[in-house]
């Protein structure tokens, strides 16, 4: 833990939305009395019907409901009820790949008529209330009417990430059974083009569930559109109202799904609900951004992750915000993009993962010392933990060391931030994520499940339920009850490691399962195992994360191939070509090694703490390795590691 500590800036102490003294008592009466706390909180939002049930949770049995009888809709929340007082204000500047390309200006009077076009559109091809749907989608202002879109009618969206493989997407859309994909004719990201709509024509013989694509035209490639099931939404939207009647929800009817990784089988679809994911969502925007009215916010998370959904859209929009949103990646053209998009829109919070700071800072100060910047307020990182240096370089250099920062530690499955500094109230630590946003109770626990108070390291509970959690994984309660609440019977188990310092402060320090994160986005150990053991000449397979400057974590797998299968340079390119094909290119191996064997336990059990240490050049440190199989098979390993490609 790196010493330093930045005092709250007297400033931010006086003018910031919540003060010390402020976050005591919020939080004091948001753990001891959370029906009080949240029944006012709920007021943030427009109800049809107010609730009066405010939590009713239990996490032994597990059964979570927040505002149950009451009655709402998130993109009434999102966009009607703001539109007497900001019909003309701008909700989204829409910023393209390149700067060349035209941008445009959403106002939350266009937003509503684009998506009372799209929900109607939606209707016509006949979506219903509960249905799933299935959007694969560039970072495109469509994106953003077709997730409100189903929230206006009471559909459920599943965004599936634009870089997903075609085997990938169909995986998803069977899993929630979806009878209809939203895409695009392509998608931009750094001035190449990913053939979305081929990729879904690829991915539908996989999912044949599916009778109708709506296609957004965006770069205007020759696609292939199949007569009776693929629609254009221009052509749709053209022969539809401008006005569709908001569906009234239930607080605990789904709003999406969202994949993403665990440590075991195929990814799990979390399931997030109306009233209470809004609810809280909207609190954390506006007080740990210290979003403040006419401010302009901007997330720079994509639409397919969790930061995106609840930082790109719901919340700033909830509160009314002006946001940015932007097609492409930080260094195309060249890695002085953000800030001079920053400097284009004068934005005041800006929000991205430690992985594009780090790639940013290795790029050089004068790429971000040439632009003003001056209308920076706050700066944000989520998604990984933050090295110390990387945080440093935001502070000083892109920040000016004037612009606090919030290291905010959160998931998908929580839906919003849950341990974050406060920009008035906290002392900053470069790389602890400090302190518990308002109604989460962190408790730190050992393997066996004592609980260790004081300073102290260990894996990571929550002990009571927040409004914004995921109820369950969609078609599978049983796995939600298991992989969460079964490690600490009747606490939420995170799978992160974390400590505590003498402070009381929490540091984050990464995964405890086999889920890496790399570049800021989830990956199962076993889905790339899974997709290389898939390959015809691979036997067996095992990937571990190995410490990579830049992404944070990077890829290694290790690869047994069938017998006689000869190991070449060639065979490793293209069984990375394999993985990339198989889930897309975020999950290519970094590196690879072909290993004649794997080292097991008597019981046949891979011994990754091994793997992971050879991964990581860290020979004298394997610990014991007497209980393996073949306790030889770790000499070659490493004697091989040159091998590796
Ligand atoms: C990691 C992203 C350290 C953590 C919002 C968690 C972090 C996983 C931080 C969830 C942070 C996220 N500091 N680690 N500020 N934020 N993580 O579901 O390991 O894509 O379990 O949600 O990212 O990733 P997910």
């Amino acid at each position: 833990m790196s010493g330093k500590t930045y005092p709250v800036f007297e400033t931010w102490a006086q003018n910031a939305h919540i003060s010390k003294q402020k976050y005591e008592d919020m939080y004091a009466q948001s753990v001891n009395n959370p029906d009080a706390f949240w029944a006012e909180q709920a007021k943030r939002l427009d109800w049809i019907k107010e609730p009066t049930i405010i939590k009713n949770t239990s996490f032994d049995p597990v059964s979570i409901k927040w505002f149950e009888d009451g009655v709402l809709n998130v993109a009434h929340n999102c966009i009607d009820r703001h539109l007497e007082k900001r019909g003309d204000q701008v909700a989204f500047y829409w910023e393209p790949d390149h700067p060349d390309q035209p941008a445009q200006v959403i106002t939350y009077n266009q937003l509503h008529e684009r998506v009372c076009r799209f929900a109607n559109v939606l209707k016509e091809l006949g979506v219903k209330k509960g249905d799933r749907v299935t959007l694969y989608l560039p970072m495109i202002p469509e994106i953003t009417y077709a997730m409100l879109a189903c929230a206006r009618i009471g559909a459920v969206h599943s965004v599936v990430f634009a870089g997903f493989s075609p085997e990938a997407l169909a995986g998803r859309i069977n899993d929630c059974d979806s009878t209809i994909v939203i895409t695009a004719d392509e998608g931009r990201r750094g001035g190449k083009t990913i053939p979305l709509k081929k990729n879904v024509d690829d991915a539908l013989p996989h999912a044949l569930g599916v009778d109708k694509v709506l296609v957004v035209e965006h770069t205007g490639a020759n696609i292939t559109m199949k007569g009776g099931r693929d629609v254009w939404w221009h052509e749709a939207a053209a022969g539809v109202d401008e006005f569709c009647e908001i569906e009234p929800m239930n607080a605990e009817d789904p709003l999406f799904i969202l994949y993403t990784s665990g440590s075991t089988g195929k990814p799990k679809g979390v399931v997030h609900t109306a009233g209470g994911y809004l609810t809280y969502i909207s609190l954390a925007h506006e007080t740990v951004f210290n979003y403040e009215d006419g401010d302009v916010f901007w997330c720079g998370a994509d639409l397919g992750w969790i930061t995106g959904h609840s930082f790109t859209l719901y919340a700033p929009l909830s509160n009314g915000a002006i946001s940015v949103m932007y097609e492409g990646v930080p260094n195309y053209p060249d890695a002085s993009r953000f800030w001079q998009i920053i400097d284009k829109y004068k934005v005041n919070q800006f929000y991205t993962a430690p992985t594009a700071i780090r790639a940013l800072m290795g790029a050089g100060d004068d790429f971000v010392t040439k632009t003003s910047r001056k209308s920076l307020k706050l700066l944000g990182t989520a998604g990984e933990p933050i090295n110390p240096e990387a945080w440093e370089w935001y502070f000083h250099v892109v920040g000016d060391g004037r612009c606090p920062i919030v290291d905010t530690w959160w998931q998908t499955e929580t839906g919003g931030c849950m341990i974050t500094p406060f920009p008035g109230a906290t002392d900053m630590k470069p790389g602890a994520a400090t302190t518990p946003f308002f109604g989460v109770k962190p408790q730190l626990v050992d393997n066996d499940g004592n609980v260790l108070d004081g300073e102290a390291e260990g894996n990571l509970c929550i002990l009571d339920s927040w409004p914004a959690q995921a109820r369950t994984i969609y078609g599978d309660h049983q796995r939600f009850v298991e992989t969460y609440f079964t490690t600490y019977k009747g606490k939420y188990f995170t799978s992160d490691g974390c400590k505590r310092d003498a402070d009381g402060d929490y540091w984050i320090t990464g995964r405890v399962d086999d889920v890496l994160n790399v570049s800021g986005h989830r990956m199962g150990t076993a889905e790339v195992e899974s997709a290389l053991v898939s390959h015809d000449l691979v036997s067996e397979a095992a990937v571990v994360g190995y410490p990579h400057d830049v992404k944070g974590q990077g890829i290694y797998v290790y690869v047994t191939l069938m017998a006689g299968v000869k190991q070449s340079d060639d065979l490793a390119k293209d069984l990375r070509q394999w993985v990339r094909k198989e889930i897309g290119p975020i999950a290519t191996p970094d590196l690879l090694q072909f290993a004649p064997d794997l080292p097991k336990t008597r019981s046949g059990k891979i011994m990754r703490r091994i793997l992971r240490k050879i991964a990581e050049d860290d020979f004298s440190n394997l610990g014991d390795i007497s209980t393996l199989a073949d306790p030889s098979v770790v000499d070659t390993l490493i004697n091989d590691r040159q091998n590796r490609s």
